[in-house]
């Protein structure tokens, strides 16, 4: 892969020392390096187009008690839904119709959302489009990964959150008789073969610049398909969310929720992993709703999700607080999205856009 490296060598097999630099450096000009870098082997490897994947938001049901999202359990504010199933077939359609390649289904972990009722969805939208599924539900079981995998689902996500394994079990209680161990499901997703994605959240209390840069290497590892970085976000109505949360950290070791620090990690994200398909969150466009995408989708990314949630469903999936796009329709998404990807000349990719496994034609230097 030397080559597509040409003129950028200081990026090519990043150290976990090389990472920890840049995650601590503050020289904007330096930094301007890091940028180009990422931009330049994002063009290279996966090039110009942006995927669009179409996002339709479940059920906001959840078992699991994670201490950092608005859909746990515990959280009583929060009044929950599950879409029929000709609901989400409506999305389904709906994004066929404004050209998305993939629908991805995302949930909390609700077993309400049953192996067999799944695997009828999953069948009806293989039938009646030429759409990829995506799943993201949690941590289910192997047979019913096999049962949707066998249906016709394509992938699945998983973000690990962080690979430092105090801090991950700290903020993810285990269900009673079951070990929560996600590294171990993306092995036996990988296995039925499912293209894989999984990423973390930047700057949750109690993470380390050293932990971050060992979720960048893990990143690599893995060899995951598709990756999802993004800045946490306190919800104040989760433990970790809560005003004056003790973090165990001093503010030298801990890692900020900034936008800036996304962006390192981001760009990173793509000098480590070339090939895979990273996109510029929603969490991000958060932080900065004038230009995150866009910036997002420049140090490194190539994948944008368009809400197709319902509007009614939509302001109830409150993972974090005063989240992107939270009051917009479908429509708006649509055309809002497709505007940013236009200003930043980059074109929208068609067809299921899954990941590529060789190289692109090299293309000329950018400067
Ligand atoms: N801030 C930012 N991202 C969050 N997620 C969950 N809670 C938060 C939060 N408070 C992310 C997690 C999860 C994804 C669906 O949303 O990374 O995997
Ligand atoms: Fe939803 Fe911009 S992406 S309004």
């Amino acid at each position: 892969m030397s080559d597509l490296f040409d003129g950028i060598h200081e990026f090519e097999n990043l150290t976990r020392d090389a990472i920890l630099d840049w995650l601590r450096e503050d020289d904007e000009t330096k930094l301007e390096r890091l940028w180009h870098a990422s931009n330049l082997v994002r063009r290279r490897f996966v090039g110009d187009d942006v995927h669009l994947r179409g996002l339709i938001e479940i059920s906001n049901h959840c078992v699991r008690c994670c201490g950092y999202c608005g859909l746990r359990f515990e959280n009583k504010k929060i009044e929950r839904y599950r879409m029929s199933a000709d609901e989400i077939l409506a999305c389904a359609h709906q994004a066929l119709q404004m050209g998305y390649g993939t629908v991805v289904m995302q949930s909390g972990e609700d077993y309400g959302i049953t192996r067999d009722w799944l695997t009828g969805i999953i069948r009806r939208i293989k039938k009646e489009t030429p759409l990829a599924v995506t799943l993201s539900l949690g941590e289910r079981s192997d047979e019913d990964f096999k049962a949707w995998r066998e249906a016709g689902a394509d992938r699945y996500l998983l973000r690990f959150e962080t690979s430092d394994p105090d801090l991950y079990r700290f903020i993810h209680p285990s269900l009673p008789h079951r070990e929560s161990d996600r590294m171990a499901i993306l092995r036996s997703l990988r296995e039925l073969g499912y293209e894989i994605g999984s990423g973390i959240m930047i700057g949750i209390p109690g993470q380390n610049y050293r932990s971050v840069a060992g979720d960048i290497e893990s990143f690599r590892s893995l060899d995951l398909d598709m990756i999802g970085v993004g800045p946490y976000i306190p919800h104040p109505d989760t433990p970790l969310g809560m005003p004056d949360t003790p973090t165990a950290l001093p503010d030298d070791e801990q890692v900020p929720h900034s936008e800036e620090m996304t962006y390192r990690v981001l760009a990173m994200t793509r000098l480590v992993c070339p090939e895979a398909n990273i996109p510029s969150t929603t969490a991000l466009a958060t932080l900065n709703k004038a230009s995150g995408r866009e910036l997002g989708l420049q140090r490194g990314a190539n994948i944008v999700m368009p809400n197709l949630t319902p509007s009614q469903y939509r302001v109830k999936y409150e993972i974090y607080p005063d989240k992107a796009c939270i009051n917009e329709t479908a429509q708006c998404c649509h055309i809002c999205l497709s505007g940013r990807i236009e200003s930043i000349s980059r074109s929208i990719g068609k067809g299921q856009g899954g990941r590529k496994r060789e190289r692109i034609r090299k293309e000329p230097d950018m400067h």
